[in-house]
């Protein structure tokens, strides 16, 4: 007797955190995508949902196939989305990081916690060119994740109030990893890496000020801002009402802010307001730093 089929919830993510490019992450508690694995002759791919006519279902060109493809093992896969496109909110990373733990599941393969994140970022790589596991990461393992040479060191702050706002603007992260500087001057750098110890911090003491105020980035984001319209204006509408820190999510052009939960709804209308301000139509997901890939259901087969 083995598992059959799988239905599985992956969490929109968000990446970088300003201080820890390519190296933070956290799980949202929503918006989630839905993924049914179940085990088949050959591997296809079905999507429904948001941005779904621009994903493809080639098993060779998707990041849940080519998961499925690493593992050799055939399986229908359909990805129920709900976490918009090149947001930066981990769209491509989440079917990639849902298919890795279903397989895993469902042929026991007994593979690790690490192994899966480093499947997953082979996904990934389909969608944005180069490897990162900073969305995969906690995709899967939850709430706030590093990942360091092969490792994934995961947290689970509470409460932490998280005001996520996607314009209506497309920047796909090829297109933002293209911006990125070749060199970086190392007062910069000396920054950022001020800035990941203290948010480590904040983290493990469930720090709102401190992890807003460690938010901030030097060299990186101010390069990629120019992608998104209003960025400025955004910016200090979340800081003047209330956000302890704010960022791009990931490669953007979603802006996250980080504030006390009962503050949320208030900064999430200022930073539509500013984005509107700007021509830019935009939404809010107010939520929390949440949990990675869940199972929801599985069929055993007779
Ligand atoms: N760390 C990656 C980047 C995340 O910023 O390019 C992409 O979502």
């Amino acid at each position: 007797m083995g598992i059959e089929q799988i239905r599985i919830r992956v969490p929109a993510t968000s990446a970088n955190l300003g201080a820890g490019f390519d190296v933070f992450g956290i799980a949202l508690g929503y918006p989630a995508d839905i993924i049914e694995v179940e085990k088949s002759e050959k591997t296809e791919i079905e999507i429904t949902g948001t941005g779904r006519e621009h994903i493809p279902t080639d098993p060779r060109k998707n990041t849940a196939g080519i998961v499925a493809n690493a593992l050799g093992k055939t399986v229908k896969i359909t990805i129920h989305r709900s976490i918009p496109l090149s947001s930066g909110l981990g769209s491509s990373a989440a079917p990639a990081a849902g298919v890795a733990v279903a397989i895993n599941l469902m042929f026991d393969l007994g593979l690790s916690r690490e192994e899966l994140v480093r499947l997953a970022a082979q996904g990934e790589q389909a969608a944005s060119g180069v490897q990162h596991a900073d969305n995969v990461a906690p995709a899967i393992c939850g709430g706030f994740t590093i990942v360091h040479k092969n490792k994934v060191i995961s947290l689970m702050p509470n409460n932490i109030g998280i005001v996520a706002v996607h314009p209506e603007i497309i920047v796909s992260t090829r297109t933002a990893r293209a911006l990125l500087p070749k060199k970086m001057w190392l007062g910069d750098v000396s920054f950022n890496t001020g800035g990941a110890a203290s948010m480590v911090v904040g983290m493990m003491k469930n720090d709102i000020k401190l992890i807003g105020e460690s938010m901030e980035n030097r060299g990186i984001e101010q390069v990629r801002s120019r992608l998104i319209k209003g960025y400025p204006q955004v910016r200090k509408s979340a800081l003047d009402a209330g956000a302890s820190g704010v960022t791009i999510s990931g490669s953007g052009p979603t802006m996250i802010a980080v504030c006390r939960m009962d503050e949320r709804e208030n900064i999430a209308q200022a930073m539509i307001q500013a984005f509107m301000d700007n021509q830019v139509k935009s939404e809010a997901f107010i939520t929390t730093i949440g949990k990675g890939a869940e199972i929801l259901e599985k069929s055993i087969e007779n």
